[in-house]
């Protein structure tokens, strides 16, 4: 799929646009147009639907070591500072750059490959941030201009290995960056905290200064002992959230993938630490067929388990959701969402203060004093079993997805080119977003075939008849052949069509937009029918 069709039509259709563009633009910050308010909506009630309202405390689960109970929290986008010092943001959420002297341009370290040739005598390392063939292609097109050599001389190009990454190359004196015409013109790496800062109250020194949360899961946390003392949740239990977090991202790119503005959808799950091993694999595995559910696609999706050298500070186990996305050179995936075994991390660290791993233990890191160098709490965010009177520490497991991420591929996967008869039955080309009828943003179109003969108003009183239920579309306007087109592209999986035979026998059709099926239903039968197929009702032959 053309990564450049889906962007435009995301503009084109109102799913998605810029943020600020009238003014040029924000680098990292996108806003959702009328559809694309819809589909992510969609998205985060679905996430919302199955993971809490929708959970039967009661039963066990597939794969479940026994039932239990989920519930829900909305906090605060700016917390105590303390919270980010306990929780290691403060000091370990950064990224490292390397800045060019000569474009004045910032890239992320681990964002910047190259291959290293020799021509002319010379050996030098080629930077791009792209990978893959479109990597290949653009160092040798930068190489043969860096040699002053045309296309026909690039046998005089000796590389020497594939695309590598720049944290491979010690030091950058040898180094042509990705924007430079000169070499060594990176500077060395340098530490970047991804937190955004601001100021709170008339306070304007570092006594005022606090953070944007750069993820929701905090906000859990340090409500543990509130939501075990107002409700009556034993563990093994979950609290859900949704909602903005903001991370100062160095490159944001690849359309919403990587902004500096996202929502988040966060599970913090506590369990006892004997059985947190059977629900991290749960976990995974229930995360995994959620997305498959609501429509990626089985090739595209995949669950990779994290080495060992790859796991976080507090990590005993994490595995991330992927899915290859079109702007990824092939063979390579984004991650969606991260499952995570953090063992009793964040509670203690809450409880004590910033914790770091000794060996295999996690201790309170202290300064050069002796002393904690950032203090937690002192709360007690222990939990007492009070049928076996066991009091433990509970282990968490973090289910952690993007709703902007699981969006954008719901988006990709939607994104599809075929033909569709038009008014003469003529086979021509479209293009229609095949969103699964529960995300979709509109359910339903609604079209009086002319606009004469009473046929809107028969329209118009099924439209309002849906609208009561689902989000539906009315349009009288152009042929009706158009009219489908432009709501294939819009993802709406039916389309209603009042015709001259409802005036007749009051029946009206129903248009599937990925079979192309239309099959006649009694007009009264409209609400019924829709909430049907929604449902996964199987299309009328
Ligand atoms: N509490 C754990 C945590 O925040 P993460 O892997 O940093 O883990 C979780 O983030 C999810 O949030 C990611 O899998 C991704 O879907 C989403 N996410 C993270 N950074 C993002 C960004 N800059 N833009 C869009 N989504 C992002």
């Amino acid at each position: 799929m053309d990564m450049d069709k889906l962007v435009s039509l995301c503009k084109r259709r109102g799913f998605l646009f810029q943020s600020s563009e009238i003014y040029g633009g924000l680098n990292g910050f996108w806003d959702y147009g009328p559809l694309g308010v819809e589909l992510k909506r969609n998205v985060k009630e679905a996430w919302w639907q199955d993971m809490v309202r929708g959970h039967d405390d009661l039963a066990t689960l597939s794969g479940a070591p026994e039932p239990y109970e989920m519930t829900g929290l909305d906090c605060t986008i700016i917390m105590h500072p303390q919270v980010w010092k306990c929780s290691g943001h403060y000091d370990l959420f950064h990224d490292y750059m390397v800045d060019c002297r000569e474009s004045k341009k910032r890239y992320r370290l681990d964002q910047v490959r190259g291959r290293w040739l020799e021509a002319k005598g010379q050996r030098i390392f080629v930077a791009t941030q792209q990978g893959g063939e479109e990597g290949e292609a653009e160092t040798q097109q930068r190489a043969l201009k860096f040699f002053n050599l045309r296309g026909k001389d690039v046998d005089q190009l000796k590389w020497d290995g594939p695309l590598v990454l720049l944290t491979a190359v010690p030091e950058f004196s040898r180094v042509l960056g990705p924007d430079a015409k000169e070499l060594g013109t990176l500077t060395p790496p340098r530490e970047f905290n991804l937190m955004f800062k601001t100021y709170v109250g008339a306070l304007s020194g570092e006594e005022g200064a606090a953070f944007l949360r750069p993820e929701t899961a905090q906000g859990i946390f340090v409500n543990f002992k509130n939501v075990l003392d107002s409700s009556r949740v034993r563990v093994p239990f979950g609290i859900a959230q949704m909602g903005k977090s903001f991370r100062n991202e160095i490159t944001p790119r690849n359309f919403t993938f990587r902004s500096r503005e996202f929502e988040q959808m966060e599970i913090e799950f506590f369990c006892h630490p004997k059985s947190s091993p059977e629900w991290y694999k749960f976990w995974r595995d229930r995360r995994y067929a959620w997305y498959l559910s609501l429509g990626l696609e089985g090739e595209r999706l995949r669950l990779r388990d994290h080495d060992q050298d790859e796991l976080s500070h507090y990590s005993c186990g994490t595995a991330d959701i992927e899915y290859a996305f079109p702007f990824l050179p092939p063979g390579e995936f984004g991650e969606l969402e991260g499952i995570a075994h953090r063992g009793d991390f964040d509670l203690r660290s809450h409880m004590e203060g910033k914790l770091v791993r000794q060996g295999n233990e996690l201790v309170v890191e202290l300064d050069a004093e002796g002393k904690p160098r950032h203090r937690g709490s002192g709360k007690d965010l222990s939990y007492r079993d009070d049928l076996t009177n066991e009091r433990f520490v509970p282990h968490v497991i973090e289910p952690s997805a993007g709703a902007d991420r699981a969006t954008l591929a719901f988006l990709c996967q939607a994104y599809t080119e075929d033909e569709a008869p038009d008014e003469n039955g003529k086979m021509q080309q479209r293009v229609v977003m095949k969103f699964h009828p529960r995300i979709a943003p509109v359910k339903a179109a609604v079209f009086p075939l002319v606009k004469k003969d009473g046929m809107p108003e028969v329209a118009q009183r099924i439209y309002r008849d849906l609208k009561k239920s689902f989000n539906v579309f009315y349009d009288e306007k152009g042929a009706v052949g158009r009219r489908y087109r432009r709501q294939d592209e819009a993802g709406t999986p039916y389309c209603i069509t009042v015709d001259g035979q409802t005036l007749v026998d009051q029946t009206v059709t129903v248009r599937d937009r990925d079979s192309l099926k239309q099959w006649r239903i009694k007009a009264d039968d409209t609400v019924a029918e829709i909430s049907r197929l929604i449902a996964g009702g199987e299309l009328a032959t």
